[in-house]
Order: structure tokens, then C-alpha cells, then sequence
């Protein structure tokens, strides 16, 4: 059986692994990111001091969401992840730190805005929130953001009809896979989903949204597989949902012989964001 902190010390332990399934999200999350706290009227006309970016990997959102704050922490409990994000850093006014969410190394009501970006998934939610409303001050936010399933939807030509039902398959398939195996860091949405119901807070409120990313349907899969909790549900080559996904639509819509990798697609991602106030 997985444990969270197994499965993140396998999954991070390598340095690049965020940055390769950053690429085609990362502007898109970090606008809505910085909207959302431009729009928290209690923030508005503030010098805002700190961020706590918890979670951060690789520290690429960190660096860009800094731009907006005197300082900037991100904390990540993977130290291979920590030091990928100091290597890649070279601004005096972030800095990171190696440590969990559920104890969070920062004094009483000293941060404006906490983010956590597919992060909320691997923590024990119910030491996590408290410990975010100790650290945030009167009228900070905290702003937690997931993917829900991506939807699939042809490209400028109808070549490729929706195949939306296909990955909806595909996701169930692997979200049992999940279950079975009692796997809680999945970056699947449903699994995700309970985490997000777990917080019992007072102000809490949950925006949808959605992002549209032009690829291929062999870039959509490569896309998919490089989420570390998703990569090893596919373990059985012969059992892959995703490579049965991708021959089922060419099976469906076209040749067999065509490459996956010319077949444009744009991927519908769907995220949720959970904000917390006091
Ligand atoms: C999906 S990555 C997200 C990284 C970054 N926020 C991003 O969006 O690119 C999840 C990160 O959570 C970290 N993590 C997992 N469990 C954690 C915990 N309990 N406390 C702090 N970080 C944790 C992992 O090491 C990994 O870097």
C-alpha cells in the first residue's frame, strides 16, 4: 500500500519532473492566480508583504506570483524539489525552504496570501488549514487550485469529433486503479475533490474555471503521463489506459497508421480553486 509521503518521495525525487508537465499550464494558472488576489477586497491598495507558496516544486509559480510581494516563501517537503527551485532562482527577495504543510516553520499572522498549486491533494488537510489560519494574517487569503478532468474537443477541423466519453473512460478506469490500490496522491480530479470537501471552514468559497491549451492527442498523452501520480497507475504496459485511450480514438476517427503526435487536438482543462478567508 502507498503511503502520501512514500508516494511524493518517489514521484519528486527527481528535479525536472514538474517542470516537464508545467509547459502548458503555467501562464494560464498563474494570471488566474494573481487575479484572484488583485480582486480580494481586503488586499486591494495593500503593500502586500509575504506569500507562502506551499508546495511549490520546482518553484517556477513561486518566482512568478513574487512579482506581486515584498517577499516570497515557497516551502516543498521534497528537498530534491528545493533545491531544483534554488538552482533556478536568482532574485533576493524569494527564498525557499524544505518543509511540510502540516507544520508550517513561519510565526503567528505574518502572510498575506498562502497558495498551494496541485499540492492540497498530498496533505493532511485537517493539520494543514489550521495551520494556515496561525500563519495568515486578519485579512489574508489562502488560494488552493486542482485540475478537474480534462475534456478533449477537435481542433480547427473536423477531422477529430469530440472525444470527450474516451477520456471519461479512461479517467474512471484509472480512478478505480486508484482506489484499489488506496493511493491518495493521484492527480485525478475525484480524488482531489474529496480532499477539498474535507476543509470545514467558514469563508470558504470555489470558483470553476477553465483553461484551453492547443496540442496533439501523442502530446495530450505524453502531457498526462508526466504527472507522477498518474504515470504509475499506467504501470502494466500491456493495461495502459492512456495507450488504450489513444488507439480506441484512432480506432474510432481514423487510420491506424496515423501518428498521434500530428493529430491537433485542444485540451479543456477544467480547474477548481478553493479560497479561504477568515
Ligand atoms: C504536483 S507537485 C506541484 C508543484 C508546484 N506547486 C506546481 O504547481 O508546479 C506536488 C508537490 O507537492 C510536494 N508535497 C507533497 N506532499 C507534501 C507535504 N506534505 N508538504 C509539502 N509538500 C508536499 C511534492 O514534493 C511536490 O513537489
Amino acid at each position: 500500500m502507498f503511503t502520501t509521503e512514500k508516494c511524493y518521495q518517489d514521484d519528486y525525487s527527481s528535479g525536472d519532473v514538474v517542470q516537464r508537465y508545467n509547459s502548458a499550464t503555467l501562464d494560464g494558472i498563474v494570471q488566474m492566480i494573481t487575479q484572484l488576489i488583485c480582486e480580494h477586497g481586503e488586499l486591494e491598495g495593500k503593500d502586500l508583504e509575504c506569500l507562502l507558496d506551499v508546495a511549490c516544486g520546482d518553484g517556477e509559480k513561486t518566482r512568478l506570483l513574487s512579482r506581486h510581494f515584498k517577499r516570497a516563501i515557497g516551502l516543498d517537503a521534497s528537498a530534491e524539489q528545493i533545491a531544483q527551485a534554488v538552482r533556478r532562482t536568482n532574485s533576493a527577495h524569494v527564498e525557499f525552504r524544505c518543509s511540510t504543510a502540516e507544520k508550517l516553520p513561519l510565526a503567528d499572522h505574518r502572510v498575506d496570501v498562502i497558495t498551494s498549486i496541485f499540492g492540497l491533494h498530498y496533505f493532511d488537510v485537517k493539520a494543514f488549514i489550521p495551520e494556515c489560519r496561525r500563519v495568515l494574517k486578519e485579512d489574508g487569503i489562502a488560494i488552493f487550485y486542482a485540475h478537474r478532468p480534462s475534456k478533449i474537443i477537435a481542433s480547427d477541423n473536423d477531422a477529430l469529433p469530440v472525444i470527450d466519453a474516451d477520456v471519461a473512460a479512461m479517467n474512471e478506469k484509472l480512478c478505480n486503479r486508484a482506489r484499489e490500490l488506496s493511493h491518495p496522491g493521484v492527480n485525478l480530479s475525484d480524488l482531489h475533490w474529496s480532499q477539498f470537501q474535507e476543509i470545514d471552514y467558514k469563508h470558504k468559497e470555489r470558483i470553476e474555471t477553465t483553461m484551453i491549451v492547443e496540442t496533439t492527442l501523442g502530446g495530450w498523452g505524453n502531457h498526462f503521463l508526466s504527472i507522477p501520480g498518474n504515470k504509475r497507475l499506467c504501470i502494466n504496459p500491456t493495461d495502459n489506459p492512456v495507450t488504450e485511450l489513444l488507439q480506441s480514438v484512432k480506432r474510432k476517427w481514423l487510420k491506424e497508421d496515423v501518428d498521434s503526435n500530428t493529430i491537433k487536438i485542444k485540451m479543456v482543462n477544467r480547474a477548481a480553486i478553493i479560497k479561504l478567508r477568515k
